[in-house]
């Protein structure tokens, strides 16, 4: 990439890139996976016609890409109500047509869209999931989920109910989740999408396996850096033998845990593993974040309260501007492919970027190919359109709106910390169910207030959802069993 200054910023993120697999996406824009907690009991299948207002807004956005909210592959295990799921019957009709409308509304403008395949692992709550009440979550090791500054009588004792102890998962659970994993590609594929992403970061089941602490096996799966790597290559290999290109596999993955105490997955272990990735020749693009929820430093979820600008930084040829916020794990990863001989695989950052010449100098500095905007997206889901690529906005306004979520005394007041501590992204949830009924995103909404409103709305779905539950298991008595 020319210096900055050479290019126009708007120019540098307009300019395509084509992947590893033949796929050309037409800017260097991605929307990032956020799962839109919109599916509904029982099957979890693509909600199409609130995707058809959700999806529709990001796909007129001119994003280069679009990776959907995770999708989990275990109907029994969700990480939160509303994921969609990719079950046994996915590939049959009704289903399929949901998954093949959730691809036409989310292509609709010639907008490439990958799915994110997920498990949630120890990271799914008692009553996410159709699974029975007495079935503990699953880990590659039985490690519980402790939440930091959690440590009171009344906060283990609600841990102990919603997460409990996970159970150690046995070979033929692993042999049986990699198969869910290849049905969940099958599914993304037969739909029309043009690829998966492996959710291998955030703490959930992948993540789990490549992570010292949650990753205690002495097995195949465990033990040292290269065997809790080896359910991550077994999947690569096996979707990639499935499906060649020009259907792109893409991996996500955490730059490190940042555990306070020092322990979980380190820099150099997280750096290994993008080695083992890029060298592979398997994937067509790598997003980095980082963060799980143990862990209080990654920046995974600052908000931009902690650095608000009202005038984008300005772009000089002798000064880079640091915005993501792993950009430090981004370099040693570009140096990897330097030193590499294998083909380069592009990189997307996410976490943190909001001005348009930040995420420019971001790409000329050479530290990332794709900028990730996840809660961006959220609140101005056309900001690429509407500002980013837009020449009649300069520079200096060109920046994605604060995030502060107002309010947030009321979840710091809550003394459960489980319920407290997820009240933030609940913000972004909420916003995201807005877009789905046609509505705008409302930033401005504070935490007390959209408990209210969710409320209302739960009780007002609730007799809805009742209503349309007797009349789906008339329509679909037949394809209701899952096996
Ligand atoms: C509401 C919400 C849901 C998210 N869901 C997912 C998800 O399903 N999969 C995933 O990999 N990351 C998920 N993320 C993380 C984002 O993809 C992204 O990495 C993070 O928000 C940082 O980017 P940002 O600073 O632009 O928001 C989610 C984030 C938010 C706010």
């Amino acid at each position: 990439m020319a210096a900055a200054q050479d290019i126009s910023a708007i120019t540098t993120l307009a300019t395509p890139i084509t992947l590893p697999c033949g796929l050309t996406l037409p800017n260097r824009l991605v929307k990032c996976p956020m799962q839109e907690t919109l599916a509904q009991a029982p099957f979890y299948d693509p909600p199409v016609p609130s995707f058809n207002n959700l999806y529709a807004e990001w796909a007129a956005a001119n994003y280069g890409l679009i990776i959907t909210g995770q999708v989990q592959i275990d109907i029994r295990f969700l990480s939160i109500a509303g994921d969609v799921v990719c079950h046994s019957k996915s590939l049959e009709a009704p289903h399929l047509e949901r998954w093949k409308a959730w691809a036409r509304v989310a292509r609709g403008e010639g907008t490439r869209c990958i799915v994110q395949l997920a498990h949630p692992g120890r990271m799914s709550p008692a009553g996410a999931g159709e699974r029975p009440g007495n079935m503990p979550a699953m880990c590659p090791s039985a490690v519980p989920v402790a939440l930091p500054g959690a440590d009171s009588m009344l906060n283990k004792f609600v841990m102990s109910k919603v997460l409990g102890t996970p159970k150690a998962m046995t070979l033929e659970e692993i042999d049986e989740v990699v198969g869910m994993f290849r049905h969940g590609a099958r599914v993304a594929h037969a739909a029309g999408f043009d690829g998966i992403q492996l959710h291998g970061a955030h703490g959930f089941l992948l993540s789990q396996f490549l992570s010292p602490r949650t990753n205690q096996r002495t097995d195949t799966y465990g033990g040292s850096p290269e065997k809790r790597m080896a359910l991550l290559k077994r999947l690569v290999t096996e979707i990639r033998e499935e499906f060649p290109p020009p259907f792109c596999v893409s991996v996500k993955l955490n730059s490190a845990d940042y555990m306070a105490d020092g322990q979980g997955l380190q820099t150099s272990e997280g750096l290994e593993q993008v080695r083992w990735l890029i060298t592979s020749g398997m994937v067509d693009m790598i997003e980095i974040s980082c963060g799980n929820a143990e862990n209080t430093t990654s920046k995974l979820h600052n908000s931009f309260g902690a650095k608000t600008m009202d005038r984008a930084p300005e772009r000089k040829a002798t000064t880079r501007i640091r915005e993501a916020f792993f950009s430090d794990f981004a370099d040693e990863v570009q140096k990897l492919q330097a030193a590499g001989s294998k083909g380069y695989v592009p990189i997307q950052l996410s976490g943190g970027y909001r001005s348009r010449v930040g995420m420019a100098d971001g790409i000329e500095s050479g530290v990332t190919d794709l900028i990730g905007l996840g809660r961006s997206a959220v609140l101005e889901p056309t900001l690429p359109r509407k500002t980013l690529l837009n020449p009649a906005v300069p520079d200096s306004d060109a920046i994605a709106m604060s995030h502060i979520v107002k309010g947030q005394w009321f979840a710091n007041a809550i003394p459960i910390k489980v319920v407290g501590s997820g009240l933030g992204i609940q913000f972004f949830y909420h916003n995201m169910r807005r877009l789905g009924r046609g509505l705008a995103s409302d930033p401005d909404l504070s935490i007390p207030m959209m408990l209210v409103k969710d409320v209302i709305e739960t009780l007002r779905s609730g007799l809805a959802t009742t209503l349309g539950r007797i009349v789906q298991s008339i329509d679909y008595r037949p394809a209701q069993k899952l096996d």
